[in-house]
């Protein structure tokens, strides 16, 4: 019998389960959503009941499809949203709803963190200062604003983490995904109890820190009738849903110099790194690779997203190909006008919600295509900024290019030209589950070595040829852009 490992990624809109041979090829698949709770301004949450809900249907489907090809599987490896904080009583029961990556009430929170450890202090030990999607904040706005439910709390759970408890009875997380908690000590990869003693809360709400191909416990009786998978099937602690998307692309800090960059919704450059130096002001993130070593991570929250809305809103109706044939025929630079991409405010290199988008330089002479042509230009100069962030910190020679916007040849040409670097696709489209899978395959013992599961498994990376674009007119326009951030944030 055919032996496969199933990957999970645990995300925002919903659950997705794979499978995949040991070679990297994806043989069945299934997913199941749940809503996105927003019961305050600023506030978004889940509950993590609808998480196992999804996961016994996605998981149901998946193990009907491996049975009709008659395909076993040896292990069950978890990737998903960061962050989130699943905060659970002594009897491992949810206290309350899940507070996820992308809420915002955790402000204040973040200013006591940094009063009571220097931020300069916080990014040298974690990678990163105090950043209000964290793990960390959140405990901390916890015991603040619902005292009774910080009291109750016996146990904080990443997402994924709980998913693998749910399935095993067993609680435990790995680096990759630790390390967005915000108390993650990166050096020695264990939590930092010195920080967590200036914060006043016990290492023991944390739980214990395997590899990323460790195995957290084995499929429970309940699960297995429920969803038809083989009790005991090994679980495996897995990746954060960008470090699990990065194995699944064969990224790995033991080949430094190859990264991704990423165009979907948000626009994210992800780059391995073999030691933990963090940009001293913390503009870039660093956290735990899945593979032992480490890996910057840079944000620019509307990328595709901002197009999206440009057309949804200003150009209903307007196909993409059209609104890119108009602004191909604009000459590079938008004949003056930029855009800047902060509709969402942004996250690198400013942390800051507060920034706002704008088009600047209009004048009676300009058209739809100047916006359109403004607006790609002002994501890959955005993109362009966190890599100058990264750029001192590791070497960066070759990227590959994934996400929705980067099936565009024209836009990928003007963000080539931009990062002043080669660019690549593959046309490996699977996300976070895959990676999953392939460090549950290591988990399993198919593989002695992550690395030997990423050479099996590594897709093709297809060169592009792009057309180069002059980018001196972007050039001062960047200079410009930078000017014009500081004085475009909204006023409190
Ligand atoms: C990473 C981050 C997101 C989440 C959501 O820092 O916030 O990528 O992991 O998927």
């Amino acid at each position: 019998m055919g032996e496969v490992a199933i990957g999970i990624d645990l995300g925002t809109s919903g659950l997705k389960a794979l499978a995949l041979t040991p070679q990297g090829q994806r043989v069945a698949e299934a997913s199941a959503s749940y809503p996105l709770l927003t019961p305050k301004p600023g506030w978004t949450e889940q509950n993590p009941s609808d998480w196992l809900e999804a996961a016994r249907q996605a998981l149901s489907q998946l193990a009907q499809q491996l049975q009709q090809q008659g395909l076993r599987p040896v292990s069950l490896g978890l990737s998903g949203q960061m962050h989130g904080a699943v905060f659970l009583d002594a009897k491992g029961q949810v206290v309350r709803p899940a507070p996820l990556w992308n809420d915002q009430r955790t402000t204040q929170a973040c200013a006591e963190i940094e009063a009571r450890v220097p931020r300069a202090e916080l990014i040298q030990r974690t990678g990163n200062p105090a950043v209000t999607g964290f793990q960390l904040p959140k405990l901390i706005w916890l015991r603040q604003a619902e005292p009774a439910s910080f009291a109750r709390t016996a146990q904080v759970l990443l997402p994924k983490d709980y998913l693998a408890y749910a399935l095993t009875g067993q609680m435990a997380t790995e680096p990759s995904d630790a390390s967005g908690v915000g108390a993650l000590h990166l050096a020695s990869q264990r939590w930092d109890s010195d920080l967590l003693a200036a914060l006043d809360l016990k290492p023991s709400l944390f739980p214990p820190i395997l590899p990323s191909h460790g195995v957290v416990g084995h499929l429970r009786a309940d699960w297995a009738q429920a969803t038809g998978l083989p009790l005991g099937l090994p679980v495996v602690a897995g990746a954060g849903d960008n470090a699990g998307a990065a194995i699944g692309l064969g990224l790995s800090s033991q080949r430094p110099g190859l990264g991704s960059v990423s165009l979907g919704t948000s626009g994210v450059i992800f780059l391995p790194a073999l030691a933990p130096i963090p940009d001293p002001q913390g503009r870039v993130h660093l956290f735990c690779h899945a593979d032992g070593g480490y890996h910057y991570l840079g944000v620019t929250l509307a990328a595709a997203g901002s197009l999206q809305w440009y057309r949804d809103r200003l150009a209903p109706g307007v196909s993409f190909d059209v609104l890119l044939a108009e602004a191909q025929a604009v000459p590079p630079g938008s004949e003056g006008v930029v855009f800047m991409p902060y509709l969402a405010g942004e996250r690198s290199p400013y942390l800051d919600p507060a920034l706002r988008g704008a088009w600047l330089g209009l004048s009676l002479a300009h058209g739809r295509g100047h916006l359109t042509r403004a607006l790609l230009e002002g994501v890959a100069l955005s993109l362009r900024e966190v890599l100058e962030v990264m750029r001192p910190l590791a070497p960066i020679e070759r990227l590959l290019a994934i996400g929705g916007g980067a099936r565009s040849d024209f836009w990928l040409s003007i963000l080539g030209s931009v990062l002043a670097l080669p660019l690549a696709r593959t046309p490996i489209e699977e996300g976070p589950a895959r990676g999953a899978a392939i460090l549950g395959l290591v988990g399993a013992g198919v593989y002695p070595s992550l690395a030997d599961a990423l050479e099996a498994t590594a897709p093709p990376s297809l060169e592009v040829e792009l057309e180069a674009v002059n980018t001196r007119p972007l050039q001062e326009r960047f200079q410009r852009g930078l000017y014009a951030v500081r004085a475009f944030k909204e006023s409190p």
